[in-house]
C-alpha cells in the first residue's frame, strides 16, 4: 500500500516510490525510487532538506521491487467506495456517438495546438499574443465535449508528438472543459475553462528553457523563479504589460485570469503565490488545478516518463484532501473514468481491449473493444459493456486489471473506438 512517511520515520529497507509529481508543487518530496540502503542513505536525505517521501508498505511489493508498487486493488477500493457516495451522474454524455465526434474532436485538437504554440511563442519573443487564435480554439473545444466528453479527451491522451509544454496546455483545456461540462456548466463557462486551460502555463515561456527541463532538484533560486509563472501568464494574458492585443481587441474575462494565477494554489494552503485554502481558490481555479496534475503525470516529461492513467489517479488520490478538494477530486474521477477513453487494458481473461466511452455510473467497469487475445494478437474486435448496463456483457464475468502502455503495440489515436 502507498503511505507517505516523514523523512524522519525513513528506515533501512522501506522502498521509496516515484509518484512523478513535480517539483514545484512538493519540493520537500523525496522521490528518488527504490530501497532505502543504509543509515548513511537516510541522512543524505535529510541533509538534502527533503521532508516526506511515498513509500510501498506490501512487503511483497517490496521483494519485487518497482513492478508492484502500487496496492491496486486497495486503491481500487477506496476509489470505488468513494465514487458510490457520488449522487447520480450530473451530466450524460450521449449527445453525439464517439466514432462520430473523433473528426471534429481532432480539428479542435489540432487548433488548439497550433494556438498555444503561437501564443507561447509571442510571449517569449515579447509580440503580441493572439488571443483570438486561443479564443477560437476554445469555443470548438467546448463544442466538441459538449457533443461528446470522451473524444477530444481521448486524443489529447493519445497524441505524442510536438513539445511537452504545447501538449501539455492543449490537454489541461480539454480535460478541464470536459470535467466543466460533467459539473453541468453552461457552454460560456466550459468555453472559459477551455481557455484558462489553453493559456494557464504561458508564464512560462518566459523562464529559461534549461530551467523547464531540468531533470534534478531546483535551486531556491530556480524554484522561485519558475513559481513566478501564474502572476506572469495573468499579467501576460491580461494585457497589463501590453503583450495582449491592440486596444479593442479580444479580452480574456477576469475569472479565466484568476484562474490561471490560482493553478498551482492548493486545497490545504500549501500552494504557491498566495497559498489560498479551500473555497478561497475559485472552482476555475480547482478545476484547472486538477487537470494540470493529472496531464502533467500522464504526458511524458523532458525529465520523468509519464504514469498510466490509473496509476496517476491513484496517487491523487492518495493526496486528496491536501492538494485537491476531496469531492471535487472524485468527481473529475468519475467524469474521465479510473481506465480514461482510448486507453489499452489488460482484462482479466488475459485478452486486451481498448478503452471506450467512459461509465460514469462505473468507473471501474468501462465499456471495452477486444482487439488482442492473451499474446497480444490481432483478433476480430468484440464490443462489450464490462458493467451490462448499456450494451452486451461479456458470458463470464470480466473485469480490467490494468492499463498497459498503448505505444509499443502501435495503437494510433482513435484506432478501435467504434
Ligand atoms: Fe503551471
Amino acid at each position: 500500500m502507498l503511505k507517505k512517511v516523514r523523512v524522519f520515520d525513513l528506515q533501512v529497507g522501506m522502498y521509496v516510490v516515484d509518484t512523478g509529481l513535480s517539483w514545484l508543487d512538493h519540493p520537500y518530496l523525496y522521490c528518488q525510487e527504490g530501497p532505502v540502503e543504509s543509515d548513511d542513505h537516510i541522512r543524505a536525505i535529510r541533509a538534502e532538506g527533503f521532508a516526506e517521501a511515498f513509500i510501498e508498505t506490501d512487503r511483497d511489493a517490496l521483494a519485487q521491487g518497482a513492478a508492484r508498487i502500487y496496492d491496486k486493488e486497495a486503491i481500487d477500493r477506496a476509489v470505488a467506495e468513494a465514487l458510490c457516495e457520488i449522487p447520480a451522474e450530473l451530466k450524460s454524455n450521449k449527445n453525439t456517438p464517439l466514432a462520430q465526434e473523433m473528426r471534429e474532436a481532432a480539428r479542435a485538437h489540432a487548433a488548439s495546438i497550433a494556438a498555444v504554440r503561437l501564443a507561447m511563442e509571442a510571449a517569449a519573443s515579447g509580440a503580441p499574443v493572439d488571443a483570438k487564435a486561443c479564443l477560437d480554439a476554445a469555443r470548438d473545444i467546448a463544442a466538441s465535449v459538449m457533443r461528446n466528453r470522451d473524444a477530444l479527451v481521448c486524443l489529447t491522451r493519445l497524441h505524442d508528438g510536438g513539445g511537452y509544454h504545447i501538449r501539455h496546455c492543449a490537454g489541461v483545456s480539454a480535460l478541464s472543459a470536459a470535467f466543466g461540462d460533467y459539473l453541468g456548466l453552461d457552454r460560456g463557462q466550459v468555453a472559459d475553462l477551455a481557455l484558462a486551460g489553453l493559456l494557464h502555463d504561458i508564464g512560462k515561456a518566459l523562464a529559461p528553457r534549461e530551467l523547464l527541463e531540468k531533470p534534478g532538484k531546483l535551486s531556491p533560486e530556480e524554484f522561485a523563479l519558475l513559481k513566478r509563472h501564474p502572476v506572469e501568464g495573468c499579467t501576460l494574458v491580461s494585457g497589463a504589460s501590453g503583450v495582449v492585443g491592440a486596444p479593442g481587441g479580444p479580452t480574456v474575462p477576469g475569472h479565466v485570469l484568476r484562474a490561471i494565477a490560482e493553478h498551482h494554489e492548493r486545497h490545504d494552503g500549501s500552494g504557491y503565490p498566495r497559498g489560498l485554502k479551500g473555497s478561497e481558490q475559485s472552482l476555475f481555479g480547482r478545476i484547472l488545478a486538477i487537470a494540470d496534475v493529472f496531464d502533467a503525470l500522464t504526458q511524458d516529461r523532458p525529465y520523468k516518463k509519464r504514469l498510466l492513467p490509473d496509476k496517476a489517479m491513484s496517487v491523487m488520490f492518495a493526496l486528496r484532501g491536501r492538494d485537491h478538494e476531496p469531492a471535487l477530486l472524485e468527481r473529475f474521477i468519475k467524469a474521465v473514468g479510473v481506465y480514461p477513453t482510448g486507453s489499452l487494458v489488460r482484462l482479466s481473461s488475459g485478452e486486451h481491449a481498448v478503452v471506450g466511452e467512459s461509465n460514469p455510473h462505473t468507473p471501474l467497469r468501462p465499456k471495452v473493444t477486444v482487439v488482442f487475445d492473451q499474446d497480444m494478437a490481432p483478433i476480430h474486435p468484440v464490443q462489450f459493456d464490462l458493467s451490462g448496463r448499456d450494451g452486451p456483457a461479456p458470458a463470464r464475468p470480466v473485469e480490467v486489471t490494468g492499463i498497459i502502455d498503448h505505444r509499443p503495440h502501435g495503437i494510433r489515436a482513435g484506432e478501435h473506438l467504434l
